[in-house]
């Protein structure tokens, strides 16, 4: 192991140590611990600040240009070859419940693809994009322009589950 790879680990345990203690800290919350939600909430946001800065010592945090085509590549990957073999293997296993997150990811991961690539042919011609809203399916991550739909097209959640990206 070298530096390089050092900071990739690192990367890699800290941001997964933010989603931990962001879900934890949603479980406190649901216990009727607040306070401890807030600690929770506050380690995950110092992770943050320490993935963040790996990343960036790791120069892969480029220009927008090259954000959107790495972003794109990660979805396209994601759609196309690595969820539906964890979906397969699910499967055969007969995982249903890791099935079902995974094809809620995998559908999910090709809306994402298509809304970076609109951003690439935008930026292509030197502008942003359209200013629009974007709502995010709390159950299984459908990301959705303009308002949120009646019902999920990927999960079938109601309009409620929707949160307004701020
Ligand atoms: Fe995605
Ligand atoms: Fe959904």
């Amino acid at each position: 192991m070298g530096t390089d790879e050092n900071l990739q680990t690192a990367f890699a345990g800290e941001s997964q140590a933010n989603r931990k203690y962001t879900a934890f800290s949603r479980k406190a919350e649901q216990e009727g611990f607040t306070n401890i939600a807030q600690l929770f909430k506050a380690a995950a946001e110092a992770e943050t600040v320490h993935a963040l800065s790996h990343l960036r010592t790791m120069k892969q945090v480029e220009s927008t240009n090259e954000n959107l085509k790495t972003a794109l590549e990660g979805e396209v990957y994601e759609h196309n070859k690595m969820y539906p073999e964890f979906i397969k293997e699910a499967e055969s296993e007969n995982r249903n419940s890791a099935k079902i997150t995974f094809n809620y990811a995998n559908q999910v991961e090709k809306v994402h693809a298509d809304l970076y690539q609109r951003a690439i042919d935008a930026i292509n011609t030197g502008k942003d994009i359209e200013k629009t809203q974007y709502f995010v399916c709390q159950t299984c991550g459908y990301t959705a322009e303009g308002e949120s739909p009646d019902t999920c097209p990927v999960c079938g959640s109601p309009k409620q589950r929707f949160k307004l990206v701020e």
